[in-house]
């Protein structure tokens, strides 16, 4: 028989992403709705480690769904990778009668919390939070769309000044081992070349591209680059071989880092937030354990830690052939 679920304790892990705070609140509310105590620990199984928490009603999640980053604050622990680490996590959740976790995260997270309930006797559900979306088990995570948003937002005013300075511009978005976000703001802001993790598109290709661009009759141009990307070089070095080979071009580089992570969640984050939260604390008490939660197809589905953790979820190569096109 299935253990009872009477206390459920829930974490943001990881790098932060908008709507973090809009599961947070769903973990509270619906712990709330069924009777079930809840515990934040704060940033992420550091605070587990060393029991640092806050007991959280749906009152102290109020105002919370619009904001971003996260209430409960994120990190990456080190010291969560050791058997020690763990087993210090365990002893506090086992003093504040913790039964259950739902931890708020990426893949790092779910490696965690996968570890973690093959250790212990502590019944663990993933949640995808991260802009990556970089995730199996799951067509979005949450922060991914306020990412686009925000990254198409920022490539939009700089293609106003690329076009009135006839500039070439390189602009690095974040997704270290993943090109979902360069894929999709690449196509949906229309640049001239998309350059990502998954696939190396070769130096030659890029001269190429922006030789036939200029010929066309093209007077700026915007080329989008994950910091990942497999050609191996990082966007300034990009920019400096693109000055070399191509001198006609008056280059630069913008950065966008950070401001990606930040700003107010989308209706879309807030809504998949919520969504895969409810049902995240409804599993738990329905005695699910060690899956992660995700939609699939806009249904909401379980997928196991391991398989989740295996399978590549990968991006949609399609988009690079609409791009070609489309950048004609
Ligand atoms: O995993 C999310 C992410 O934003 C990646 O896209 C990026 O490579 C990384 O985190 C940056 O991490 P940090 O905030 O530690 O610099």
């Amino acid at each position: 028989m299935a253990k009872e679920i009477r206390t459920i304790g829930v974490m943001t892990s990881g790098g932060d992403s908008p709507g973090m705070n809009a599961a947070i609140r769903a973990v509270a509310r619906a712990c709330a709705y069924y009777n079930v105590k809840c515990i934040g620990f704060y940033r992420g199984f550091q605070g587990m480690i060393e029991g640092d928490h806050c007991v959280l009603n749906a009152r102290s999640v109020r105002n919370i769904i619009s904001s971003g980053g996260t209430i409960l604050k994120s990190a990456r622990s080190e010291e969560f990778r050791t058997p020690a680490g763990r087993k210090k996590a365990a002893r506090h959740l086992k003093e504040l009668e913790v039964d259950a976790m739902v931890l708020i995260g990426g893949d790092g997270t779910f490696r965690g919390g996968q570890i973690f309930s093959e250790e212990y006797d502590i019944s663990v559900i993933g949640v995808p939070g991260t802009i990556d979306n970089d995730i199996a088990g799951t067509n979005y995570t949450i922060g991914y769309d306020t990412a686009l948003n925000t990254v198409i937002d920022a490539i939009d005013k700089i293609r106003d000044t690329a076009s009135s300075h006839d500039r070439l511009f390189f602009i690095e978005v974040m997704g270290r081992d993943s090109g979902f976000i360069a894929l999709n703001t690449g196509v949906g802001a229309g640049a001239e070349e998309i350059l990502i993790p998954e696939e190396d598109m070769g130096l030659d290709r890029l001269l190429e591209s922006l030789k036939r661009s200029k010929r066309s009759g093209k007077s700026s141009s915007i080329v989008v680059v994950s910091e990942g990307d497999k050609i191996g070089k990082n966007v300034f070095e990009l920019a400096d071989y693109v000055t070399e080979n191509l001198p006609d071009y008056d280059v630069r580089v913008t950065v966008l880092g950070h401001v990606q992570r930040g700003g107010s969640p989308t209706c879309f984050d807030r809504t998949l937030a919520s969504r895969l939260c409810v049902k995240a604390v409804e599993s738990l008490l329905d005695g699910e354990k060690n899956v992660m939660v995700g939609l699939l197809n806009n249904e909401i589905k379980m997928t196991s830690f391991e398989k989740g953790l295996k399978e590549d979820h990968g991006v949609n190569k399609e988009l690079l052939r609409i791009s070609d096109i489309l950048s004609t």
